[in-house]
């Protein structure tokens, strides 16, 4: 009788489509199956460089990032500044590769859940805006900000949480930690030294000739807004599709077989 139900509802999801069901173009998987399940996501990616607003996912090619303040030092010898960074956008997340993955199986709340992912040239502008001393220099300017993260490579460790709606499955991410690097970070401050175009030009060499410093003393705060990117583009498709949809049910398959 309740197997009788399950394929009376399975095939009312089927043929009415009242459930939410992933397009037929995106491949499913067996639970757990890595292999499979990275060579899909990365289908999924190469052909949506705009998202799909169906199942939650959002555009990869533009990616909007919140407000952020990358620096902002107590006073310490002659050096102190503020530096705010202010419509941010991110171009480059449609060319991710996915690399590896864990988790994805049936119980996805027992076992942490990672992807790992690499994209050839991560490019961020933004506008900022900077205040502060530098030695005798007062430093107040606003400008655009170019940044070219080459070679960019990322994991997440992602713990979630199940939800029943309708008594189905929905995912929730209620920790997601991101570790980047990146092979170089390539940085143009527009106007930084608004009266003088060659202390522009100087401090964007020391800055790119010293990058990996500076990028170890922002990191938290790069992370924090990763994190941020990261977990709106994945909680979207978790929120719309429930769980078990994204998988192969074989259980279910083999009963509308007999
Ligand atoms: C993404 O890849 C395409 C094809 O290789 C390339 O033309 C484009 O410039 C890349 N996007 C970014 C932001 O690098
Ligand atoms: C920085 O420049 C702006 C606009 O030129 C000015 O309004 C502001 O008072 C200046 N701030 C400081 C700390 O000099
Ligand atoms: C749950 O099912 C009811 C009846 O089919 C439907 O009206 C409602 O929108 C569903 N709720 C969710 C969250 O899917």
């Amino acid at each position: 009788m309740r197997e009788i139900l399950i394929v009376a509802v399975v095939f009312q999801c089927l043929i009415e489509s009242k459930c939410q069901i992933l397009p037929k173009n995106i491949k499913k998987c067996h639970y757990g199956d890595s292999k499979c399940i990275i060579r899909s996501m990365n289908d999924v990616i190469k052909h949506n460089p705009r998202g799909i607003p169906a199942i939650g996912m959002k555009p990869t090619d533009v990616v909007d990032i919140q407000d952020v303040e990358l620096w902002n030092n107590d006073a310490l010898g002659g050096v102190w500044f503020k530096f705010r960074l202010f419509n941010q956008v991110n171009y480059g997340f449609e060319n991710t590769t996915i690399t590896q993955i864990k988790g994805f199986g049936r119980e996805p709340t027992s076992t942490t859940m990672e992807i790992h992912g690499q994209i050839p040239s991560l490019i961020h502008k933004g506008n900022y805006v900077t205040n502060g001393r530098v030695w005798l220099l007062e430093l107040n300017s606003t400008g655009e900000s170019y940044s070219d993260f080459q070679n960019f490579r990322f994991s997440l460790k992602l713990k979630v949480i199940t939800e029943y709606r309708n008594n189905t499955r929905y995912l929730k991410i209620y920790e997601l930690v991101p570790l980047v690097n990146m092979k170089r970070w390539i940085l143009w401050l527009e106007d930084f030294f608004t009266e003088n175009s060659d202390l522009t030009i100087y401090i964007n060499r020391v800055f790119n000739e010293n990058w990996l410093q500076f990028y170890n003393e922002m990191e938290p705060t790069i992370l924090r807004a990763f994190k941020d990117v990261f977990t709106n583009m994945i909680e979207g498709i978790f929120d719309k599709i429930p769980y078990d949809e994204l998988f192969l049910q074989s259980d279910t398959e083999t009963e509308i077989e007999k």
